[in-house]
């Protein structure tokens, strides 16, 4: 398959995490995490957010979250979310199904959660007829590729905890957000008060494996027991853990996600040149959201299989990844600007 703008986790591993497992994968070591990889990931994570956090690793971004929620929720407790959050559109129902709570969900243009918006969720709070919201969660970055600010995460943290909730950060994409604000992961994350984070790596070169991260520790209790029962507790955890190492070293996760974010922000600024291309998002990280003639559909999806955001606008997603070239992109604008003539 040719390369393509669909998702970044359309990429394969990068070569310094193969390596990495590369280099894990010699004679017997303890298993299910009990081992120097997973040590030595564990303090890189304390490093990047602070000493006191507790991390976990599963094997995918879905379970992360689930799992994530699952740790700060009774069976008749609730999210907010955006409607547009992953944990609503993409995971199947998950949330629902394995963690068995509801989500109450709130309109978003720019994929950001709206304070006002969230607030009317509050006001059944203590009445026993109704679900009660105990979680705020928001994705970093946002499902439309826009970045929040630490103001924003601040005014949400505050929010969430001065009416008794827990703040949650689909972090799937947590290094793109880094390189895009240019801060240190702790600066928008757990020194602003962010409770739980689920942190990726698979969109960003790893081959698979994500992390929860709990700044409130009195979430960790008992969690290895709701991750091992939750089915993602990895025997060869090494090789997850290995991974992990490489990432976050010698900011190998913040280079690989500027140059995606770079090559977003590339394709964007050559489209400009083209009137009937509407961009429709800011492109603050990873992702291109643009509206443009449906007659030209075949020719882009011939050169770069992408996916419509929204079939009726004709409007495309298009993510760049840790191996997406200038080149790439400039055969990408060129076959637009074929079509269009
Ligand atoms: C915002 C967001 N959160 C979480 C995920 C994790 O998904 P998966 O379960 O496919 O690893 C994704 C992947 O598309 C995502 O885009």
């Amino acid at each position: 398959m040719k390369k393509s703008l669909a998702s970044d986790n359309y990429s394969g591993i990068h070569p310094a995490i193969l390596e990495a497992i590369a280099g894990a994968n010699h004679g017997h070591v303890s298993s299910y995490g009990h081992d120097e990889y997973t040590h030595s990931a564990e303090l890189l994570f304390k490093q990047h957010f602070g000493d006191h956090v507790e991390v976990f690793f599963v094997f995918l971004g879905t379970a992360a979250n689930v799992l994530s929620l699952a740790s700060a929720l009774r069976p008749y407790e609730a999210v907010l979310c955006t409607e547009l959050a992953h944990i609503n559109t993409d995971e199947c129902g998950a949330p629902e199904h394995i963690g068995g709570f509801k989500l109450l969900t709130v309109p978003t243009t720019d994929g950001k959660l709206n304070i006002e918006k969230a607030r009317r969720y509050l006001q059944n709070v203590g009445f026993e007829h109704n679900v009660q919201p105990k979680l705020v969660s928001i994705s970093q970055t946002t499902e439309l590729g826009t970045v929040y600010s630490v103001q924003e995460i601040k005014a949400i943290a505050d929010f969430a905890h001065s009416n008794g909730l827990y703040l949650h950060v689909d972090g799937a994409r947590l290094s793109n957000a880094a390189a895009a604000l240019n801060l240190p992961f702790r600066e928008f994350t757990t020194e602003l008060g962010v409770d739980v984070i689920s942190f990726g790596g698979t969109k960003n070169g790893m081959m698979l494996g994500e992390a929860i991260i709990f700044n409130n520790t009195e979430l960790a209790k008992g969690f290895k027991y709701l991750r091992k029962q939750s089915m993602q507790l990895a025997s060869k955890m090494r090789f997850i853990s290995a991974q992990f190492v490489a990432y976050l070293t010698n900011n190998h996760c913040i280079a690989t996600a500027a140059h995606a974010n770079q090559m977003a922000a590339y394709l964007r600024d050559r489209l400009a040149a083209f009137p009937q291309v509407t961009i429709t998002q800011p492109v603050d990280a990873n992702a291109v959201f643009a509206i443009f003639p449906k007659a030209i559909n075949q020719a882009l999806l011939d050169e770069s299989f992408f996916y419509f955001w929204d079939e009726e606008k004709n409007e495309a997603r298009w993510m760049t990844s840790w191996d997406t070239t200038k080149e790439d992109i400039d055969r990408f604008v060129d076959v637009l600007a074929d079509a269009l003539l």
